[in-house]
């Protein structure tokens, strides 16, 4: 089928593009390149079933885009990623995830478009009660970043009720994996394996017990994959994998992967971080036939693996 990817040049968005290639999709990424990067789509640019759109999806032009190539679902993914930009500058946040949000499901609606599958975040659930989070949990936005995503939620329940245009909600959880940047707050692994194979300090913030759910980017470009098909309409399923790891632990694991030692220093907690995070993974079972795959030391070590190469490659 005919696939669109917004953010299709950033992290998780080019590797949704080539496992949507790979399954033998015809594929267009529109992205305005201000985080993401051509050269993680050098590989899919060889596919003659792949085309890159360089373009601010609040673009207009992305309607007349749309109507022409009538993409029979879109995977949205272009953001602002980081809550505390969203935190410093609520109103740019509003407008690319909002506002971009509505200019994406516009162009899908004009693209007789049949489902849009949407990448929200854990950040929704604020400082959740239980741990995992269950499927259905109620929602508490703690940041502009989670309101701008929730409110994308909405509206895509909005287009449904309007224009009968399906979709699937995947909130991730801490996703980590080869391409990610360790520019971005959000990318902890990234982070921690750069200045390790680069020899440069780390630190882990307070006692190092501070959990995150982490989830290998090939896992949750599977579950864009499946959602692409006609489960789960409107439904919203959690990827991660409900385990939590913390900060010290994760040092250690992403220090043996590279095979350095593990000696973080130490820093004081950041205020307003969050204890824990994890999230119930089974209702994406039930609703899409999605499960989390990849043991977090066999991920490690693919993303370590491919840091290696590309420090080796500069
Ligand atoms: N990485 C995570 O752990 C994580 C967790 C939860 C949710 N998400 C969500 O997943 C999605 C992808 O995140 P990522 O980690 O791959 O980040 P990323 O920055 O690598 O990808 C985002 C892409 O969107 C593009 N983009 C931003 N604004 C745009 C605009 N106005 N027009 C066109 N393109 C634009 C960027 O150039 C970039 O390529 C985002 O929606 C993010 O909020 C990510």
């Amino acid at each position: 089928m005919r696939i669109l990817v917004t953010g299709g040049a950033g992290f998780i968005g080019s590797t949704l593009v080539d496992r949507l290639l790979a399954d033998g999709h015809e594929v267009a990424a529109v992205d305005d390149l201000s985080g993401g990067d051509r050269g993680n789509l050098v590989r899919a640019a060889e596919s003659p079933l792949f085309a890159l759109h360089v373009m601010d999806i609040r673009d207009p032009a992305l309607i007349g885009l749309a109507a022409e190539w009538r993409p029979e679902v879109v995977c949205h993914l272009a953001a602002q990623i980081s809550v505390r930009k969203s935190v410093a500058d609520p109103v740019h946040d509003a407008r690319l995830n909002v506002e971009g949000t509505a200019s994406v499901l516009q162009a899908a609606h004009h693209g007789g478009t049949r489902k849009v599958v949407f990448a929200s975040s854990v950040a929704v659930y604020g400082r959740p009660a239980v741990i995992p989070v269950p499927g259905g949990a109620a929602t508490d936005p703690r940041s502009p970043y989670a309101a701008s995503k929730l409110s994308a939620e909405t509206y895509l329940a909005t287009f449904k009720a309007l224009h009968g245009i399906d979709y699937t909600t995947l909130v991730l959880s801490n996703v980590y994996g080869p391409r990610q940047s360790p520019d971005g707050e959000a990318g902890v692994v990234a982070i921690f394996t750069d200045a390790l194979l680069n020899g440069t300090p780390t630190v882990v913030y307070g006692a190092g017990d501070q959990t995150r759910d982490y989830i290998f980017v090939d896992d949750v470009v599977d579950g864009f994959a499946r959602a692409c098909g006609t489960e789960g309409g409107g439904g919203r399923f959690n990827l991660g994998t409900g385990v939590q790891t913390t900060d010290r632990r994760l040092h250690s694991l992403v220090a043996e992967a590279a095979g350095v030692a593990d000696e973080p220093g130490e820093a004081p907690t950041r205020l307003g971080d969050l204890p824990a995070m994890a999230v119930d993974p089974a209702p994406a079972l039930e609703g899409i036939g999605w499960r989390p795959q990849t043991e977090l030391a066999v991920g490690l070590k693919s993303t370590v693996d491919w840091a290696r190469s590309r420090l080796a490659s500069l």
